[in-house]
């Protein structure tokens, strides 16, 4: 008699022909070799050696040495079947000697390095899509009140042309922006990355000279490099109320209005949210937005992409009542909200959550995919991020079994999927991360990788989680 095996209760999920299966990486997380070939110092370099910013005081001196190990890393995500790479370019790299006042002369080391990681890539077939800003503003525009300033969104045009001139021949798919809210907030209200200011109206001043910045630089890549495809990267916040009381959904507007619409309303829809004007009111009077702005901003791009890590779980707060903890993106309960101190996000007591004490819930991210697929029919749509931090220790084999990762990585192109079935046209997804990096102020006590690196002797060793992804790309299903 043969035994009757249980039926194996898996769907394969198909992705679209010719989705991309990328991975992502940014500059100064990975690249090191901060003082070579003329490369001058960005606000990481500045924050990361200011003692008691970054845990451990990690700095991206060497971080994962990809300035120059890049041949090697390009042939390990050909072996991954990986067919799309995003990193982003460091401006201190490319005009070193940037002012306020002008952007300097191209330093030709810099744009050579990037010049042969694309030609390295796109001889591995792999598709380069280039991030102009992924937080590293050069320290002389720091030092000249940096994205408070609005000559700094002029600087960055001038900047992204020079990228898009030399470049453009061979990169057709640009981001002006990795996640703007970062850099705005993070940087300038809480403090708790680069520059570390705490100044609520250089926040809000920062959020519309990012915009304006963005906007720019999609007139000035259109003009030196007509056939790109002009995106920015947005960390959309699935916006969770804590209970359906008014104060609850009041909150969750606030922050849906302040990590949201404050930047998808101005780029999408040439206006910002009257509600989020109220909001900020006792802080600004929004004066710094002058006539014509929101047309540059709203100028149209080709791709939107999102990036998804958590849900946002907020409930109003007042300050009476002692805060629990936070699951802001920049973790640790620093408050990154400019005039809400009447917002938190509260810590899900109980819920699955990985190193970085983020909730897990995929649903999260077809919904926000849905959301945008809704608010700009037909706009094309990219997960630029997406991944999970874990403790990740080798074995004795030397193999690094990460199966939590795997779920975390399955469940999340399930929903990936779900949104694509329910019409949302998303052409790609980028793993966060390729390698395992320096994490900002987490510095490199966190592992996003799918290859482990080791830091000692700068060995690449793809995860488990690597092999899964490539067998992913290669099928262009995932199992569930
Ligand atoms: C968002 C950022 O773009 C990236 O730099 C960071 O490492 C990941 N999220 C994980 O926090």
């Amino acid at each position: 008699m043969t035994a009757i095996q249980p039926a194996r209760r898996t769907e394969l999920l198909r992705f679209p022909d010719g989705f991309l299966w990328g991975a992502a990486t940014a500059a100064y997380q990975i690249e090191g070799a901060v003082a070579e070939d003329g490369r001058t110092p960005s606000i990481w370099d500045t924050f990361s050696h200011t003692p008691g910013k970054v845990l451990n005081s990690d700095t991206g001196d060497v971080a994962a040495d990809h300035y120059h190990r890049y041949r090697e890393d390009v042939a390990l995500m050909a072996e991954l079947g990986i067919t799309a790479y995003r990193f982003s370019v460091s401006w201190s790299r490319i005009t070193p000697h940037v002012t306020a006042d002008a952007l300097g002369p191209v330093n030709e080391a810099g744009i050579a390095f990037y010049s042969s990681l694309v030609d390295e890539l796109l001889a591995a077939g792999i598709t380069p899509m280039l991030t102009l800003y992924h937080w590293d503003l050069p320290q002389a525009l720091e030092d000249a009140d940096g994205w408070a300033n609005r000559a700094t969104a002029q600087r960055f045009a001038e900047y992204a042309s020079v990228v898009a001139a030399r470049l453009g021949d061979r990169v057709t798919r640009f981001t002006t922006l990795n996640e703007p809210f970062c850099s705005a907030y993070l940087g300038y209200a809480s403090g708790v990355h680069a520059p570390g200011r705490t100044d609520d109206v250089a926040a809000l001043r920062a959020v519309h000279h990012l915009n304006l910045a963005h906007g720019l630089a999609v007139a000035a890549i259109r003009e030196a490099a007509p056939n790109a495809r002009v995106s920015i990267t947005l960390n959309l916040a699935w916006v969770r109320p804590e209970t359906d009381s008014e104060r609850d959904a009041d909150a969750a507007r606030r922050i849906d209005g302040l990590q949201n619409r404050v930047f998808l309303d101005p780029i999408l829809h040439g206006r910002y949210p009257a509600d989020v004007l109220a909001d900020t009111a006792a802080v600004t009077d929004w004066s710094f937005v002058l006539p014509g702005d929101l047309e540059v901003i709203s100028a149209p791009i080709d791709a939107l992409g999102v990036n998804y890590y958590h849900p946002t779980h907020v409930r109003h707060w007042t300050r009476e009542r002692p805060r629990e903890g936070a699951d802001g993106h920049a973790g640790g309960g620093a408050r990154p909200w400019v005039a809400a101190d009447d917002v938190e996000f509260p810590v899900q007591h109980g819920a699955p959550c990985t190193a970085m004490g983020w909730t897990i819930d995929p649903r999260g991210l077809r919904e926000l995919l849905l959301r945008v697929a809704a608010e700009r029919p037909g706009l094309e749509l990219m997960v630029t991020e997406n991944g999970a931090a874990y403790p990740d220790e080798p074995g004795p084999d030397g193999r690094v079994a990460d199966p939590e990762r795997i779920a975390y990585l399955r469940d999340h192109l399930a929903a990936v999927h779900e949104a694509i079935s329910a019409g949302a046209p998303v052409t790609g997804y980028y793993v966060w991360s390729l390698l395992d990096n320096f994490e900002w102020s987490h510095g490199y006590s966190k592992r996003f990788g799918i290859v482990a690196v080791d830091y000692a002797t700068q060995r690449r060793t793809p995860k488990d989680s690597a092999w899964f992804y490539a067998a992913t790309a290669r099928a262009n299903a995932v199992e569930r």
